[in-house]
């Protein structure tokens, strides 16, 4: 009977991808399932924190008791939510897969080629949701990111942890076979701010989830 080592705490999670709307009926999104950040969120609760799940749409969900869902859909409402709960918040992890841009101006109705012929989409950038949280950081507070990289992996996602003034980010290389997007597996490096690299082996994103939530217990 091992003590539970997050009892009393309370964390905020991002998974899945965000969706930006081009029409009534489309959408901008992306490949992110979900599973990597519900696996976190079920590991934190398990080890007894309180979980604020911010899930874009996904086909997983959980009946956890000691985990929130609040579904979004595109990343200015990821944004909302998350900057909203983190000042309730001990630590953040940040899985999510948030759209880079959204579209300027959506039709309100559903555009129809005989209409329109070709289309130019305007894109505009969004918000660093997890940069606002870093801004937002409390001494107190611990703020984890991912890095989802297809090159020059350990130098991006180093950059990515100190702009956006992350504690440590999680590496995970769409170069590996059996990581990343919608595979029950990943591989990954932690890197803390100091530099330091943990290396793990390939592994079900769920033993992926419990071996951060126990870094981050034996670290900070
Ligand atoms: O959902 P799965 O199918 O299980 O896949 C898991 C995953 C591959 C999506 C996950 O492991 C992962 O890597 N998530 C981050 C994906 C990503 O968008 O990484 P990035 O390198 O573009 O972003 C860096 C960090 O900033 C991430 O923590 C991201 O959540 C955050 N970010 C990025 C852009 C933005 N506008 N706001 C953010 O908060």
């Amino acid at each position: 009977t091992s003590k539970k080592k997050l009892k009393g705490k309370r964390f905020l999670v991002t998974a899945g991808p965000t969706i930006e709307k081009i029409d009534p009926v489309r959408f901008i999104g992306n490949h992110s399932s979900g599973k990597m950040g519900y696996a976190i969120a079920e590991s934190l609760a398990s080890e007894g924190a309180q979980v604020d799940l911010i899930s874009g749409p996904v086909q997983i969900t959980t009946n956890n008791p000691n985990i929130t869902i609040h579904p979004v859909e595109s990343a200015n409402e990821m944004h909302q939510e998350a900057t909203t709960r983190f000042k309730m918040a001990d630590g953040a992890i940040m899985a999510a897969a948030v759209s880079d841009y959204s579209v300027a101006t959506p039709s309100e109705k559903k555009l129809k080629r005989e209409q329109t012929g070709n289309i130019t989409l305007e894109l505009i950038p969004n918000k660093d949701i997890a940069a606002a949280l870093g801004k937002q950081k409390k001494q107190n507070q611990i703020l984890v990111g991912f890095a989802l990289e297809t090159d020059n992996e350990l130098e991006n996602a180093t950059k990515k942890l100190q702009k956006k003034n992350l504690d440590c980010i999680i590496l995970n290389s769409l170069k590996e076979p059996g990581a990343g997007f919608n595979v029950n597996t990943n591989k990954i490096i932690i890197i803390n701010n100091k530099g330091e690299q943990k290396t793990f082996s390939l592994k079900e994103k769920k033993e992926v989830a419990a071996d951060i939530v126990q870094y981050l217990v034996e670290n900070y």
